[in-house]
């Protein structure tokens, strides 16, 4: 979604910005823009990509201070005037912004009673103008002020024409960094745009408001009074982020599971104890014991993570479990009991549906542990304990090697749970076993992953594909069809294979295709009725089942197997990985931009 960055120090800001902007690309937008301050505020704004942008960047635009922007379009259409930065009417001030500004109609309406001209259908561009009202010769002041008079959510950045040596910024729902170089000083709301040029950042805090300089910062609160804050170095991992060999990213990640999922599982699973350590969740032996029910809250493919470790934790620890979408629980009021422990899966860290259910588990006085990727992000902050997943750097919009590591962080806690409720020595030993042995297996698959191409194929030719599968298994038709979707634009449901016959069933003929996902678990030959219903009404099917399952692989016209594990815990490692390539050779066959969607963002920091 929309992405910050902000420069100041002795160098021209410009070379700093736009690498700092393409290195937010990933993140999903649709205009771009900067604003550079010399002896005058040079904003130039493009719709499109930053390379657009880069070609329209004046050579007097080479002031030592600036400002820049990747917009998700949010209030009012993809255009140049709606790009940021957005000033007020004189071009004195510059503001860049991420979130929502909920009470923008009201404000817009007053600053235009009082001969304000709106330019654009934003609702970011009442901030330069408030602030131009309030300022007084005190730049945090004015921004201040006029941040106490707005609802919503923010991440901002605003620059000064008459203060050329300092950027001033905001956080309240919207992440910012802000990042110490030598004699210079950076700003970003994604540290992936300063892990080249620094690894030494602080993170603000919701309510906090930060001056800049080229030697410094100042950080406040809001409502008053200073903070301080201890700088963090950055992971190293944030700059492998190049393609390598591979042509797209979401490829490079998908091959790239054998390895993140070694990262998630080692020091993790510890055989000989028959158990798992997760020291990040701080929860001894007593404190797990009492346990009386777990919640996992995510969205999209976190989601789907979820309701897989749901599963697991019900099955292996015999602890009532659910997943549920984070938008909804939210906001519906639930009921929170005090031996109730919650995960918020989140890649990113920074979804604002998640992070706001962690906030209504917080506020309910419940416990709630990040399952998150991104080091540093609001929710693991939020959460204060957790899991870090380790994927590395995600960088495709869609996901594919953190629902893995998400997974198998699940099924790591599930086994830490289960060990001290539920399950003897030699049974944890078995599990741990199982999940160590799941990357070779991921790898061994990579390696040989069957006919995507027909299978492509035999998808991207029909009407609608239906995804379906029982269990675990459900979970994992949802995240196929999320990602053939998302990916290559086809139309796509995904059930529960029984439930199909209770209504969707009158959609099947012979333009449906079907993909069914059925390992040999305990409701294989249950699914495999189910595939003859939709067989029996001219469906075409694409079978997902384990290798050596013949009955199985003769029921798809095209069959694609994976390798076989002594338990069906791991399954969803294995069955999510045909149809994370199907998704992409599809998008690959229709021509679509793979690691950049249309309409998607990789980090949904608006609900
Ligand atoms: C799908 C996808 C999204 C995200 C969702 C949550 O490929 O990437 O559905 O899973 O937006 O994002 P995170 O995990 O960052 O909270």
């Amino acid at each position: 979604m929309c992405g910050i960055v902000g420069y100041v120090g002795s160098r021209s800001a410009t070379p700093f910005l736009l690498d700092g902007l393409r290195r937010l690309e990933y993140r999903g937008y649709d205009s771009a823009g900067i604003a550079v301050l010399d002896d005058e505020l040079r904003v130039t704004r493009r719709v499109g990509f930053v390379a657009a942008l880069e070609g329209a960047v004046p050579a007097e635009a080479a002031g030592t201070l600036g400002i820049g922007h990747t917009r998700w379009a949010t209030h009012g259409g993809v255009t140049e005037e709606n790009a940021h930065p957005h000033t007020d009417a004189e071009g004195t001030i510059a503001v860049v912004h991420n979130g929502i500004i909920e009470n923008h109609a009201a404000i817009r309406a007053r600053l235009q009673e009082q001969g304000a001209v709106f330019r654009s259908q934003t609702d970011t561009e009442v901030l330069p103008h408030l602030i131009r009202r309030l300022y007084q010769g005190d730049p945090v002041a004015a921004v201040r002020a006029a941040l106490q008079m707005v609802q919503g959510t923010y991440g901002i950045a605003v620059v000064f024409r008459e203060h050329p040596g300092l950027l001033v910024a905001a956080r309240n729902g919207s992440p910012l960094v802000v990042g110490k170089g030598n004699g210079e000083t950076f700003l970003a709301s994604d540290p992936h745009a300063l892990a080249r040029h620094t690894r030494e950042v602080v993170y603000l805090d919701d309510r906090e408001i930060v001056t800049i300089t080229a030697d410094g910062w100042d950080i406040q609160r809001l409502d008053g009074g200073h903070t301080s804050r201890a700088i963090e170095i950055l992971a190293e991992e944030l700059t492998d982020t190049d393609l390598g060999d591979f042509t797209h990213h979401m490829l490079k990640e998908i091959h790239e599971q054998p390895e993140s999922l070694r990262r998630c599982l080692q020091g993790r699973v510890v055989p000989e104890e028959g158990g798992a350590k997760l020291g990040g969740l701080d929860l001894d032996p007593r404190a797990i014991a009492r346990i009386s029910r777990v919640g996992f809250l995510g969205c999209g493919t976190s989601f789907h993570a979820g309701l897989v470790g749901a599963a697991a934790l019900e099955q292996l620890a015999r602890i009532p479990a659910f997943a549920e979408i984070a938008s909804e629980f939210r906001y519906r009021n639930p009921v929170i009991d005090r031996d109730s422990v919650f995960f918020a899966v989140s890649q990113s860290g920074e979804t604002a549906d998640t992070l706001g259910a962690v906030r209504e588990v917080q506020l309910k006085g419940g416990s709630v542990m990040g399952v998150v990727n991104v080091v540093g992000s609001s929710i693991a902050r939020t959460c204060g304990r957790g899991v870090y997943v380790h994927s590395g750097p995600e960088i495709a919009v869609a996901s594919t090697k953190a629902f893995t590591s998400q997974v198998a962080a699940t099924l790591v806690a599930a086994l830490m749970f289960a060990r001290t409720r539920t399950l003897a020595q030699h049974e944890g030993r078995e599990v741990g076993e199982e999940l160590l042995a799941a990357p070779g297996l991921v790898e061994r698959y990579l390696a040989n992953p069957g006919d995507i191409q027909r299978a492509v194929e035999l998808l991207v030719g029909g009407r609608y594909v239906f995804f379906l599968g029982r269990g675990t298994s459900a979970a994992v038709a949802m995240e196929g069809a999320l990602k053939l979707k998302e990916v290559a634009y086809v139309p796509c449901m995904s059930y529960p294979a029984a439930e199909m016959k209770h209504g969707p069933i009158a959609l099947i003929d012979a333009h449906t295709p079907v993909v069914a996902i059925c390992p040999d678990d305990l409701m294989r030959d249950k699914t495999l009725s189910n595939v003859q219903e939709v067989r029996a009404r001219g469906a075409r099917v694409v079978m997902i089942h384990t290798e050596g399952d013949h009955e199985a692989a003769a029921m798809g016209e095209v069959s694609i197997a994976v390798p076989k594990t002594r338990s069906a815990l791991t399954h969803p490692l294995l069955t999510v990985l045909p149809l994370q390539l199907i998704a992409y050779r599809a998008g690959l066959a229709l021509g679509r931009d793979i690691d950049r969607p249309r309409n998607l963002a990789k980090s949904v920091t608006v609900e």
